[in-house]
């Protein structure tokens, strides 16, 4: 429209003509008294039109204006704006309280339209939520004026747990009851609660177990095998390693909870990996012997390997991935702790076995940088893949290996996790049952 305004009228272009015919008449002096005023007649003619012409399209203009701003008025108020919030709106509207499906709802946000998978903003309320609460609570604002409130489950592929919130809205201009119905998304806060819960109660359980195989013992000795020095040698070394087993579990839970503190700061430190993985295998030396294990170290001389890390948690990281791979060999296995620098994350988190089933437990977000990796490859017992994803959940021990001396506490792995996720840094398991387990963390490289 506002192009088409440029144009001069054809109207205005006539009447031009007209006064240019008019001029040239009189200015070659053969002005004819038939023909000027026809001119004149047609010149004023043309000279009206294109005048009304033009206060006719301004005044169309200004109607079509006032209709949009009488369009934008008629509906609900800020429309636009809740069309676009984050949290599902609805406003409800009702006449009888008798009858359930004359409870409608009159507009739906966009969120709301796709939670409730509607593809209209307006129709029949049971038809959107046939949940009996959500209705209830609906028709407490609708009909009883007051707040009411409720949880609504939603089944299916992703389920979603949402608080819904009725509040009563003033009566429309035909008497119909209003109100306004908010959706806000529970599920997250209520997944970090049940794991807390969840964590609080394997935290107590893993400790109840050894305390109650000490009280047991202490009873024990005290009664029946007070005077019997064999089984009080006996009974005196598993309270011993029951005590541990507390201890060490007690050191993992402080040590999670402190990695877990200062997740955030990534360490600016300069480490020489080698030397950390150096430490855990002298480390893990005494308990591959026992366990009839050979170690099979192939380490870069010193300053060959440089990342940024925090010297401690390295070899807190090389000690869990090689103390596992011990504990879940057979006697007579090997293990070997390998090292390779110049990777690319891509590179790093491409594995060493194409043969066996591999997860990537955790992904650094530069996928270019230059990181080193420490490999840990045992020959034991491996794993199912089910087991895969969940091997760094605190407390997770994979079915049949939970019992015997090789139990652990299950947080080995989520400590490894932890550190690697401080590092920046990644994680990968491969493994399949009866071929073997190998664990790859990767770190970024020193600048
Ligand atoms: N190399 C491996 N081979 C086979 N299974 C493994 C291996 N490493 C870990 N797992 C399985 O993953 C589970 C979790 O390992 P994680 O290190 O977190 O716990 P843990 O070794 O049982 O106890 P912790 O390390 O706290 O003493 C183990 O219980 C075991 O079932
Ligand atoms: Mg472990």
């Amino acid at each position: 429209m506002a192009a088409a305004n440029r144009h001069p009228s054809p109207w205005f272009v006539a009447a031009g003509l007209g006064l240019l015919a008019l001029a040239g008449l009189v200015a070659f002096g053969r002005p004819d008294e038939r023909v000027v005023p026809a001119l004149l007649l047609i010149t004023c003619i043309a000279a009206f039109t294109a005048l009304g012409a033009v206060g006719f399209r301004r005044r169309s203009h200004v109607d079509a204006t006032i209709r949009a701003v009488d369009q934008l008025s008629a509906t609900p108020p800020y429309a636009a704006l809740v069309e676009t919030l984050p949290s599902p709106i609805l406003v409800i509207t009702a006449l009888d309280p008798e009858d359930i499906t004359n409870r409608r709802f009159i507009f739906a946000n966009r969120a709301a339209r796709d939670l409730l998978r509607l593809d209209q903003v307006s129709g029949v309320l049971v038809q959107a939520v046939r949940d009996p609460q959500v209705l209830e609570a609906a028709d407490e604002a609708l009909f009883g004026g007051i707040a009411a409130e409720c949880l609504y489950e939603i089944a299916g592929a992703q389920p979603r747990t949402l608080r819904v919130q009725a509040r009563p809205l003033e009566l429309a201009a035909n008497g119909a009851r209003q109100a306004l119905i908010v959706f806000h998304d529970e599920t997250e806060l209520r997944q970090s609660e049940r794991t807390r819960a969840d964590f609080l109660a394997n935290a107590s359980h893993e400790l109840r177990t050894p305390l109650a195989s000490l009280l047991g013992f202490i009873e024990t000795l005290r009664g029946h095998a007070r005077q019997d020095e064999g089984a009080r040698e006996r009974f005196l070394a598993i309270m011993q390693a029951q005590a541990e087993r507390m201890s060490r579990l007690i050191d993992d839970l402080m040590s999670l909870s402190r990695i877990e503190l200062n997740e955030h700061v990534a360490p600016a430190d300069v480490v020489d990996l080698a030397l950390a993985a150096r430490d855990a295998v002298d480390a893990a030396a005494p308990l591959a012997q026992a366990r009839g294990v050979r170690l099979e170290p192939d380490l870069p001389a010193p300053g060959a390997a440089m990342v940024v890390g925090d010297r401690d948690q390295l070899v807190q990281v090389a000690q869990n991935l090689i103390d596992n791979a011990v504990k879940y060999s057979r006697p007579g296995d090997v293990v070997a702790i390998g090292l390779k620098t110049g990777l690319t994350a891509l590179q790093a988190g491409a594995g060493e076995r194409p043969e066996v089933p591999r997860l990537s437990l955790l992904t650094p977000d530069r996928p270019q940088g230059d990181y080193a990796a420490l490999v840990v490859s045992d020959r034991g017992a491996g794993m199912a893949r089910e087991h895969l994803p969940r091997l760094t959940e605190r407390f997770y021990r994979v079915e049949g290996q939970k019992s015997g001396e090789r139990s652990g506490t299950g947080l080995g792995l989520a400590i490894v996790k932890h550190i690697a996720n401080r590092h920046r840094g990644g994680l990968l398991v491969e493994s399949a049952e009866g071929a073997g387990t190998t664990f790859t963390v990767y770190f970024p490289a020193k600048a």
